[in-house]
């Protein structure tokens, strides 16, 4: 049977290596979105104030499980926010008491709540330098944030810049490129012999730049690093079937409610919990490549992280267009749901 053929598929439980519960309200409403078809999901930091120390880190868990739907086995990775303070002995500690399982290191002011992020990367070398030696992963935001760069060549230019030289100086430590967008991302990850992965999002591999700007400004796609032309989402797409075990999928699902996006300077974040899979699988469908779902989606990324793929099983099913709400409500407000602009056929089940 070609993958064209495929109507109903079992892979391992998919993982989420990259998401934003935020707190509160908001962690309480987008938490189930996540966990009805999710194992685990490495938890970002980037809260107000951040989640810095390993404290921090275990107060948040424990939100978290607070917060988690009855009977869900649900298990948050979190992750430590590395600021030019952050403490190598603190991260150590975190990571052996499996507290926190990597470190977000976020360019100061590269997007939602990184003001406290790193601009002097010399001030993090002793992390990154214990991170190496205990082999915790360091996920990036690969985005320089020089106001003269142009916003569509921040992530090639972070690359260059920025990690080529920090990876050069510190090859033991293992890095996770986050949700990246470029030809020029995928290239260096391929090209690299250890110690590097990316992850890719839903979104990327759905919409361009078009999609948000041509026809008129679709603040709901306005996410970052912002999507780029075509070429780049076909290189994603290529990635991402490949069955290569650098690339999985990290959703960057990433909440803010209507009156937040729809302003005259909306945040950026396109909410892809609900319904990742189905765009997943109507992606992977399209590329004939259904056969290389599970390692995107539930096997690349634990290999990558040292762990253990699920051991429950979901069913997706190819059937009539799949519904899902346009929003979720929240006590804070409504969340719009993204919408991948073509119906969505694959239905998801989590086997027992
Ligand atoms: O679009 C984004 N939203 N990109 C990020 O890097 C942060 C995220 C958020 O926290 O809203
Ligand atoms: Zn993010």
């Amino acid at each position: 049977m070609t993958d064209k053929n495929i109507t109903s598929l079992t892979i391992r439980q998919p993982d989420d290596w990259h998401l934003h519960l935020r707190d509160g309200a908001m962690l309480q409403a987008v938490l189930p979105e996540t966990t009805r078809h999710f194992g685990r999901a490495i938890i970002m930091p980037n809260l107000v104030p951040p989640v810095v120390t390993a404290q921090q880190a275990t107060a948040y868990r424990d939100r978290i499980m607070a917060a988690l739907p009855d009977g869900s086995h649900f298990q948050p990775l979190m992750t430590l926010y590395l600021t030019e303070d952050t403490d190598p002995e603190d991260v150590a500690a975190a990571h052996a008491a499996g507290i926190a399982t990597a470190v977000k290191l976020y360019p100061a002011g590269a997007t939602t709540n990184s003001a406290s992020g790193v601009s002097d990367f010399t001030k993090v070398r002793p992390v990154l330098e214990k991170m190496a030696e205990i082999g915790m992963p360091l996920c990036v935001h690969g985005e320089v944030t020089n106001s003269e760069i142009d916003i569509f060549d921040r992530e090639a230019v972070f690359i260059d810049k920025v990690l080529k030289p920090l990876r050069k100086k510190t090859p033991d430590l293992k890095v996770v490129m986050e949700h990246v967008t470029t030809q020029d991302a995928v290239d260096y990850v391929r090209d690299s012999s250890k110690n590097l992965a990316a992850t890719i999002t839903t979104h990327h591999l759905i919409i361009n730049r078009n999609h948000i700007l041509a026809g008129g400004i679709k603040p709901h796609y306005y996410c970052l690093p912002v999507a780029k032309r075509e070429l780049h989402r076909v290189a994603l797409v290529q990635a991402a079937i490949s069955g290569d075990k650098r690339f999985f999928l990290g959703t960057d699902s990433a909440p803010h409610t209507d009156p937040a996006k729809l302003q005259a300077c909306g945040c950026a974040g396109c909410f892809t919990a609900t319904n990742t899979m189905s765009c997943l699988a109507e992606v992977f469908d399209a590329a004939g490549a259904l056969s290389k779902l599970e390692a995107f989606a539930s096997l690349n990324g634990p290999r990558y992280y040292g762990l253990d793929a699920n051991d429950r099983t979901i069913t997706l099913t190819k059937g009539d267009a799949v519904q899902y709400p346009s929003h979720i409500d929240t006590q804070d407000g409504p969340v719009t749901v993204f919408e991948p602009g073509f119906d969505l056929h694959w239905s998801v089940k989590v086997n027992a």
